[in-house]
């Protein structure tokens, strides 16, 4: 506790630090805010349709390990600690981002209920190239009142969390590899590329390591989502010693894990919920991530991610048929296998994990369209679980889908509008499964670059449910505010 305690009032001074440094870095001419904003002095909308979202050229930066290769410092942080100074280098390194409701509105047939919520997330950022063929990303993360699975107790509760967030890992530009083993290598400020001018070129291979999100060069990427998850909410009976979910979050049900039933594991006895966004989909998995871009047209890109008491391995293929200044168009397919990443009920006891970890195979195709104001985007994934012990074949479906499509038009250079729709055939527990399909949409309004407020709201398509946690809700509204630095 006391340790938790010293490292949130660490965070606070870091922001207060901060705050006390905002003047000095807004005089400089087009110092925007956070760290790739500061280290490459350029406005968000450089690399961000509004952020989170990144347009082509964010992508493209990402892709290419955090890197400008016209603007990056060929002697990396050591050059910058020397120009800059190590206080300038830091403050350029960090960043800050503050999500999350104010209010919250929800109605169900039996009880409507009004809340004030107070912001749910701090992530606070360290994003730095140690040297043009090395990145550094990482995150952390305090939830003032976080929901998360009980270790000790054996059940889902609230409280303070504060640790590692989706992601922290380094990306390493191999290309400088290939070429002392022989292949063509061409030099850009500093990075290798292979290949040669004019002909056959490959950025990378790029490896990701640590705790990453594979996803991100998918053309829907999970993380950058402009409608943000809700948050899963429990109950307890009084002298219970388990919560029970009461309701489950509204999230892009393409990348969920569908299945009614299942556990991540068997000591702690933890449900892996149906909306849990797993496998290459997850916001963040220890692994490594290899990725190269040939012809700046066509990423591949190879994995391993552990997840729960298994591991997956996975490939993806992204095409960008159109890139015109104002239009462009990706397709990404996904392939995708988990070794024994869930398990499987006790066919005796439902609400136990039995002894068998299942397999399952994940596939899907995704596509992103931007055209001016326009950002579309959608996927649809496809799941099936394999070794499933003889007993529960009559009472589990082991197939599953979901499709997810958003729509953002930035209708105003302050006025970001976008609607998400969301449909869920679920798999699992013949018993206990329901199909789900949710609507939302949400206004946000940007009084200056980096704070948006939110107003938003979903609505359960489908027939109210009153014992079902996926649907025991007919309407959720939601004003926010998202604030980075
Ligand atoms: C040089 C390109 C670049 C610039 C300029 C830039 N960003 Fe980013 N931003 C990125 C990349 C790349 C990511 C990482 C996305 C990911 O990991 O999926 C990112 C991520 C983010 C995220 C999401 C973090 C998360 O995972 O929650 C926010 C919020 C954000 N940027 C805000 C801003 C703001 C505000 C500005 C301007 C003040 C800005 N960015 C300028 C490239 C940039």
């Amino acid at each position: 506790m006391l340790r938790r305690s010293i490292v949130v009032v660490a965070l606070l001074a870091a922001a207060a630090g901060f705050a006390t440094v905002v003047p000095y870095v807004q005089v400089q001419p087009a110092a925007a805010v956070p760290a790739f904003a500061r280290q490459y002095d350029l406005q968000c909308n450089a690399c961000h349709t509004r952020p989170p979202r990144l347009n082509r050229f964010g992508e493209q930066f990402h892709m290419m390990g955090f890197q400008i290769p016209s603007a990056s410092r060929p002697d990396g942080l050591l050059g910058s600690l020397k120009e800059d100074g190590p206080a300038k280098t830091l403050i350029d390194s960090l960043a800050l981002r503050v999500v999350g409701g104010l209010l919250e509105y929800s109605e169900s047939p039996r009880e409507t209920e009004t809340r004030l919520e107070p912001p749910h997330e701090v992530e606070f950022f360290i994003a730095r190239p140690i040297t043009p063929s090395l990145s550094l990303y990482a995150e952390l993360e305090y939830q003032p009142n976080g929901v998360a699975f009980s270790r000790d107790r054996g059940f889902f509760d609230s409280g303070h969390t504060f640790g590692l967030g989706k992601e922290a890992f380094f990306m390493w530009n191999m290309g400088a590899l290939l070429g002392a083993v022989g292949a063509p290598t061409m030099e850009m400020g500093g990075q290798t590329m292979i290949g040669r001018h004019g002909g056959f070129t490959m950025h990378g291979p790029m490896l990701m390591a640590g705790k990453v999100d594979p996803n991100t060069n998918f053309s829907y990427s999970t993380n950058r989502q402009m409608l943000l998850d809700t948050e899963l909410e429990f109950e307890r009976e009084p002298g219970e010693d388990r919560s029970e979910v009461h309701r489950l979050p509204i999230v892009p049900y393409a990348f969920a894990s569908k299945f009614f039933g299942l556990f991540k594991n068997r000591s702690e006895r933890e449900p892996q919920l149906v909306t849990d966004q797993v496998m290459y989909n997850t916001t963040g998995a220890p692994g490594a991530d290899f990725h190269a871009m040939i012809n700046d047209v066509v990423l591949a890109e190879v994995g391993f991610l552990s997840e729960n008491e298994g591991f997956n391995t996975y490939g993806m293929l992204r095409y960008d048929l159109l890139d015109r200044r104002e239009l462009t168009f990706n397709v990404s397919v996904l392939l995708n296998w988990g070794f024994g990443v869930v398990r499987a009920p006790d066919p005796e006891d439902h609400d136990h994990p039995g002894d068998t970890r299942l397999d399952r195979l994940r596939y899907g195709i995704a596509a992103n369209l931007k055209w001016k104001a326009l950002d579309v985007y959608g996927a649809v994934i496809i799941d099936r679980l394999y070794g499933l012990p003889g007993a529960l074949r009559g009472d589990f479906d082991r197939s599953a889908a979901g499709l997810t499509l958003e729509v953002d038009y930035l209708a105003h250079e302050k006025v970001m509008l976008s609607g998400r729709f969301d449909q869920l055939w679920a798999g699992g527990l013949k018993d206990d499964k329901l199909d789900a399909t949710v609507l939302s949409a949400q206004a946000k309004f940007y009084p200056w670059q980096n704070i948006a407020f939110f107003v938003r709201d979903s609505v359960n398509l489908r027939p109210f449910k009153e014992d079902n946690a996926l649907r025991n809700w007919r309407n959720q509204l939601f004003v926010g505010i998202d604030w980075d630095f």
